[in-house]
C-alpha cells in the first residue's frame, strides 16, 4: 500500500526522503476512519462497580484503544519528514502500531473465553510498559529536529498543537488501560476504597498536602529552604464541610506538584535577600460547577508577553538538568511542567492559567469540574479540521503593528 504522506507546510524535506518512512498498515488507516468515543466519568464508575462486566470492557476496549492509537498515528505522520525521521520519533510511531496490532489480535477471540480476558489483561500490561517512554523520547525527537535546522513560527504553533493532542490521547489510552487493568486482573493491588484509579470520594485538601509535601521535600534539598503553606477552605456548596469531588487524585496530584515545584523555585530565588520566605498561599472553593483551587506565590511574577510561552513545550528559565539516573530529581527543568498540568485538568473538562502580577507573585488556578456528571475525557480526533489546522499558512494580522518610528504628524498636511 502506498503511504499517504502529506508534508506540513513550512517543513522542509524531500519525498525521496518520504518514502524512507514505511506506510502504516492497512489495519491503521481502517481504525482511523473511526473518531473515539469519550468517556464520562460515571461511565468509567460502571465499568468497575459491583456488576463490573470484564466482557463489556473488553469489548469496548480491543476496539476504542486501537481506534485513539489509529487516529494520533495518522497525526504524526503529517509532521515534517525531518522530524518524522528522526530515530526517536520513529521509536514511538513503531510502538503505537506494534501495540495497535497486538490489540487488534483479540477482535477475533469471544469475550466468553476466559483465556482470552486474561491474555487480554496482560497484552494491557504489555502496552503500558512499552508505551512508558514516550515522552521523553518524543521529547528527544523535537530536541533533535530543532538542532537540526531553522523551525518556522508556524511549524512551531503546529509543533505545539500537535504535542497538545498527542500527549493528551496518551493520558486517554493509559487511563483506559489503567481502570481495566486495576479493575480486573488478578492480582488485585489498587486501593479498595478507589474504582481503577478513580476515586468517588477523593479529599482535594488531602492530595494539595500530599503534593507540598512532595514538592518541599525537593525543594530542601535543592535549596536547603522551603515556603510554608498556608490553606484556607472553603466548601460553597455545603458550609464547613470537608471538600470532596470524584477524581483521579495522581492526576490532582500530578498538576498540584508541579505547580508547588515552580511556585516554589520562585520563591526562593525571587527571596534570596530575605531573612524569611513568604509562604505559598493555597485556596480550595467548592461551587456548584467548579472545584477551584489558587497557587499564589510571590515569587516575583512573570510578564504578562511571557505568559503564554510558559505553556510551550520548549520553554524553561531553568539550567538544563543532567539525565545522570541519580535519585535526585531536578526542581524544574524540561519546561513540560506547565503543559502537561494543563492537559490532565482540561481531560475532564477543567483547565489551568497562570495570572501573574509582574514584580509581585503569581496565581496559578486549576478549574475542575464538581459534578461527575460534566467530567467527560477530552479527545483529540483526527479529521478535516485537525488536518486543515496542519495545512494553515502564515496569516496576516487584523490587527495593526505599529512602525518602529511613530509618523511625525505636525510634518503631514492637513486636508482642508
Ligand atoms: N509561579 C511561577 N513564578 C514565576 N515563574 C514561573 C512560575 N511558574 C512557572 N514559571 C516559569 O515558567 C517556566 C516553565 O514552567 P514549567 O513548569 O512548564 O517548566 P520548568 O519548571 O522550567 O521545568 P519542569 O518541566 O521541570 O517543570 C519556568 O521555567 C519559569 O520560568
Ligand atoms: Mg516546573
Amino acid at each position: 500500500m502506498r503511504a499517504a504522506r502529506i508534508v506540513l507546510r513550512g517543513a522542509s524535506g524531500s519525498s525521496a526522503a518520504a518514502a524512507s518512512v514505511a506506510p502504516v498498515p492497512r489495519t491503521v488507516e481502517r481504525f482511523s476512519r473511526y473518531s473515539p468515543s469519550p468517556l464520562s466519568m460515571k461511565q468509567l464508575l460502571d465499568f468497575g462497580s459491583d456488576n463490573a462486566c470484564e466482557r463489556t470492557s473488553f469489548a469496548f476496549l480491543r476496539q476504542e484503544l486501537p481506534v485513539r492509537l489509529a487516529n494520533i498515528l495518522k497525526e504524526i505522520d503529517i509532521l515534517p519528514d525531518r522530524l518524522v525521521k528522526t530515530s526517536s520519533v520513529q521509536l514511538v510511531r513503531s510502538w503505537y502500531i506494534q501495540s495497535l496490532m497486538d490489540l487488534v489480535e483479540f477482535h477475533e477471540k469471544s469475550p466468553e473465553d476466559h483465556k482470552a480476558l486474561s491474555d487480554f489483561v496482560d497484552a494491557l500490561i504489555k502496552v503500558r510498559n512499552r508505551h512508558h517512554d514516550v515522552v521523553p523520547t518524543m521529547a528527544q525527537g523535537i530536541i533533535e529536529y530543532k538542532d537540526s535546522g531553522a523551525v518556522d513560527p508556524v511549524t512551531n504553533q503546529n509543533l505545539q498543537y500537535f504535542l497538545d493532542r498527542f500527549y493528551m490521547n496518551r493520558i486517554s489510552t493509559r487511563m483506559l488501560m489503567n481502570q481495566h487493568i486495576l479493575i480486573f486482573s488478578d492480582s488485585k493491588t489498587g486501593n479498595p476504597t478507589h474504582i481503577g484509579s478513580i476515586d468517588p470520594q477523593c479529599d482535594v485538601v488531602a492530595v494539595v498536602q500530599d503534593a507540598y509535601e512532595s514538592a518541599r521535600m525537593l525543594c530542601d534539598q535543592y535549596y536547603l529552604v522551603s515556603p510554608e503553606l498556608k490553606l484556607t477552605q472553603v466548601n460553597g456548596k455545603v458550609p464547613d464541610q470537608p471538600i470532596h469531588i470524584v477524581y483521579v487524585p495522581s492526576h490532582l496530584h500530578h498538576m498540584l506538584f508541579e505547580l508547588f515545584k515552580n511556585a516554589m523555585r520562585a520563591t526562593v530565588e525571587h527571596q534570596e535577600s530575605q531573612p524569611s520566605l513568604t509562604p505559598i498561599e493555597v485556596t480550595v472553593v467548592l461551587g456548584n460547577e467548579d472545584l477551584t483551587i489558587k497557587i499564589s506565590d510571590r515569587g516575583g511574577g512573570v510578564p504578562l508577553r511571557i505568559i503564554d510561552r510558559l505553556f510551550s513545550y520548549t520553554y524553561t528559565t531553568a539550567p538544563t538538568p543532567v539525565m545522570d539516573n541519580s535519585r535526585n530529581a531536578p526542581l524544574a527543568g524540561f519546561g513540560y511542567g506547565l503543559p502537561i498540568s494543563r492537559l490532565y485538568a482540561k481531560y475532564f473538562q477543567g483547565d489551568l492559567n497562570l495570572y501573574s502580577l509582574s514584580g509581585y507573585g503569581t496565581d496559578a488556578i486549576i478549574y475542575l469540574k464538581a459534578l461527575s456528571s460534566e467530567s467527560i475525557e477530552k479527545l483529540p480526533v483526527f479529521n478535516k479540521s485537525a488536518f486543515k489546522h496542519y495545512q494553515a499558512g502564515p496569516e496576516a494580522g487584523d490587527w495593526c503593528t505599529p512602525s518602529k518610528e511613530p509618523r511625525n504628524l505636525a510634518k503631514e498636511k492637513v486636508a482642508m
